[in-house]
């Protein structure tokens, strides 16, 4: 059993999000609470082309633990050699499969969520990494099915838990979905009731209270948190703080947001060296940071021309005196 589904507490995941949970981003959720990172997904084929991205893409810094690189392919035996690689360069602590990816490239290749209409094939290629790397653990992420008339999550699941995987997460949408419509919960339910390896839930989890209630309906046994912690990184802090005490920790204030903001952007420029670059790479994650911010619309067309730290601490500044001036004259005229 891996060791942090021993704890009386539910493990928090961070997903695993191609271009947006790289280390610097995941150490500062773990800062947050989130108990246990995955990589974004790493081709087994750059692995063992020791292609230099890709040996960026498995960095990690000792914080960032427990941790799993996450692969994919459709090729047993290189996923199994570019798994036994990841080990031997960063030992992880554990090693993830992707079996849910619909993006076309991967499943062009049969990688990805294809697998998951090739049963024979995805259980060779897990059964063959489990094999290759034994004792060292393996788990496993799913989307539900291909598609509405196919779903066969609880299928793939245990075929997954027979070959050998120690846990799976499963995305509670089909292939064709996509990120549309609504994670289907009760699916996921139904196969962590049927399985016995641990099953992390995940799917739209926005707040504390949707972590809470998922939990206690479900029976999984961890649960995986995406796109909410691109806006609000501190749902880690309030998931955990509701499920100790139910306690409901509110949002963090607009000038907490922004440090936090202008801290990611610092600590991303002194990683890659390179401010511009970096500035322009991260203006996605500004976005991400601004939704459900004062004057959105205007903040939005500031930060998509961002390419200085400089820039970023004027906006800051900028955006926090007209909040909180705005803030004012709503009072006053409340007031008078
Ligand atoms: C930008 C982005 C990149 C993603 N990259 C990956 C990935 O590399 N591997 C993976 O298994 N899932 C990936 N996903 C899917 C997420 O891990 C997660 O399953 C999905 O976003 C649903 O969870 P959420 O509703 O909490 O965001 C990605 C999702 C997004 C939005």
């Amino acid at each position: 059993m891996l060791p942090w589904f021993n704890s009386p507490f539910c493990p928090l995941y961070l997903a695993p999000m191609a271009g947006v949970t790289d280390s610097v981003f995941r150490r500062l959720c773990k800062e947050q609470g989130a108990d246990v990172m995955v990589s974004e997904f790493v081709s087994a084929d750059g692995i063992l082309h020791r292609n230099q991205r890709t040996r960026e893409m498995i960095y990690f810094h000792p914080v960032e633990r427990p941790l799993g690189i996450q692969l994919f392919g459709a090729d047993p035996e290189r996923m199994a050699a570019a798994a036994e690689a990841v080990v031997e360069w960063g030992a992880p602590d554990f090693i993830d499969l992707n079996f849910g990816c619909p993006v076309n490239k991967v499943v062009c290749k049969h990688g990805g969520s294809a697998l998951l209409r090739d049963c024979p094939l995805l259980e060779k290629v897990a059964g063959t990494v489990v094999r290759k790397l034994h004792p060292f653990p393996v788990t496993a992420k799913i989307r539900l099915g291909w598609d509405q008339t196919s779903i066969n999550a609880l299928t793939t699941a245990k075929i997954l838990e027979d070959a050998g995987i120690q846990a799976i997460a499963i995305h509670g949408r089909t292939k064709d979905q996509g990120y549309s419509g609504d994670a289907d919960w009760d699916q996921i339910a139904r196969v962590a009731s049927a399985v016995s390896v641990p099953v992390i839930g995940n799917g739209d989890l926005r707040s504390a209270i949707d972590i809470g209630c998922r939990i206690r309906e479900t029976g999984v046994r961890g649960l995986m948190i995406g796109r909410a912690a691109m806006n609000n990184p501190w749902i880690f802090r309030q998931a955990r703080a509701f499920l100790r005490s139910g306690v409901v920790v509110p949002d963090v204030g607009l000038e907490e947001k922004w440090n936090h903001i202008l801290r990611h952007c610092r600590m991303a420029v002194a990683e890659n060296q390179e401010e511009e670059f970096t500035m322009a790479s991260m203006r996605g994650r500004l976005m991400a940071y601004s939704r459900g911010m004062r004057n959105g619309r205007q903040l939005r067309g500031e930060l998509q021309r961002v390419t200085k730290i400089e820039q970023l601490e004027q906006i800051r500044d900028r955006h926090l005196t007209q909040s909180e001036e705005e803030a004012l004259a709503v009072d006053t005229v409340e007031t008078a």
